[in-house]
């Protein structure tokens, strides 16, 4: 249709104008209406869901929906310090974690660019159980420190670390930093021997071959008395060293001795 003249489209327009305005006000309403219907769904939605949650078999993740759930808090009281601590003694016997807490803050060492105490970063492991020591002449891979306080032992208290070398018969010189309570300095010696623990006949009798030792680091006179908290194995007097072994003293409470058996993997 084509509108003539002025009247006719101003009549036009206020019709057009009204129609607008009730078809904004259905929209509207219905709008409102849909709105209405759907707030309450999401929370149907959720609690549905949270139930099916509960039911083990079916999984269902949802990571939006649980505002309305108790978060499930372990309100358990945290272990203390200390307790923590004991707890991982327990599991790294090698490692002188009780002894190191101790004494964090404290700078340990000779002096500043000498034999420093190894913070656990500055250790070197080939696994959970062997610290290495790289020497200019071998590598040593340690095991573990125990300490000998045996009455026939001629050497006198000593500990001996047990530990691998890729050398029959090592020429190299190495020595021991001794770990006291509550002494900042290291106790170093020479390590006194390299003992062979087997048998050549038993095979892998060959340079370059990791061979098992027990290392005799033989505590000087004034500090034999007492025990070392841990010892480390370096080449030279002075180095940094990449180990530190706990000193493992365990005397048996009624000094009787038990009989053992020693297993050893030959291949
Ligand atoms: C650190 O101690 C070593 C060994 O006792 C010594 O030879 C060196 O001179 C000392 N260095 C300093 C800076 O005191
Ligand atoms: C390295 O050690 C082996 C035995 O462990 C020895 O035969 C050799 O002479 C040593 N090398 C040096 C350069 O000292
Ligand atoms: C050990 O100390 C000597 C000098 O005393 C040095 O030449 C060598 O590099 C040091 N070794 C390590 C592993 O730091
Ligand atoms: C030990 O470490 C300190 C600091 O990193 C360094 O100055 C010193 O030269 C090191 N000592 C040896 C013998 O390598």
């Amino acid at each position: 249709m084509i509108l003539q003249g002025n009247r006719g489209g101003r009549f036009m327009t206020k019709i057009i104008t009204l129609g607008g305005l009730w078809a904004l006000i259905i929209y509207t309403a219905i709008q409102f209406r849909s709105v209405r219907i759907d707030v309450p769904m999401p929370h149907m939605n959720s609690r549905l869901l949270l139930q099916k949650r509960q039911d083990t078999l079916t999984r269902h993740d949802s990571t939006t929906e649980s505002n309305d759930l108790e978060p499930s808090v372990d309100k358990r009281e945290s272990p203390s310090e200390e307790k923590l601590i004991l707890d991982i003694q327990d599991r790294l016997p090698n490692l002188p974690i009780v002894y190191w807490n101790q004494h964090k803050n404290l700078p340990m060492g000779m002096n500043n660019t000498c034999a420093r105490f190894p913070s656990i970063f500055d250790l070197q492991f080939n696994n959970n159980y062997w610290q290495t020591v790289e020497t200019s002449n071998g590598t040593f891979h340690l095991f573990g420190a125990y300490l000998d306080k045996r009455k026939n032992n001629r050497l006198g208290p000593t500990v001996r670390i047990l530990g691998m070398i890729d050398r029959i018969e090592p020429t190299v010189i190495t020595h021991c930093q001794f770990w006291f309570d509550g002494k900042k300095e290291p106790v170093i010696t020479k390590s006194f021997e390299y003992k062979y623990v087997w048998y050549k006949k038993w095979g892998n009798y060959k340079q370059g071959i990791f061979q098992p030792y027990l290392i005799a680091c033989v505590i000087p006179q004034g500090y034999n008395a007492k025990v070392p908290q841990s010892v480390s194995l370096v080449e030279k007097p002075c180095n940094n060293s990449t180990t530190n072994l706990r000193v493992i003293y365990n005397k048996p409470k009624d000094e009787k001795k038990k009989d053992f058996a020693v297993c050893v993997k030959v291949r």
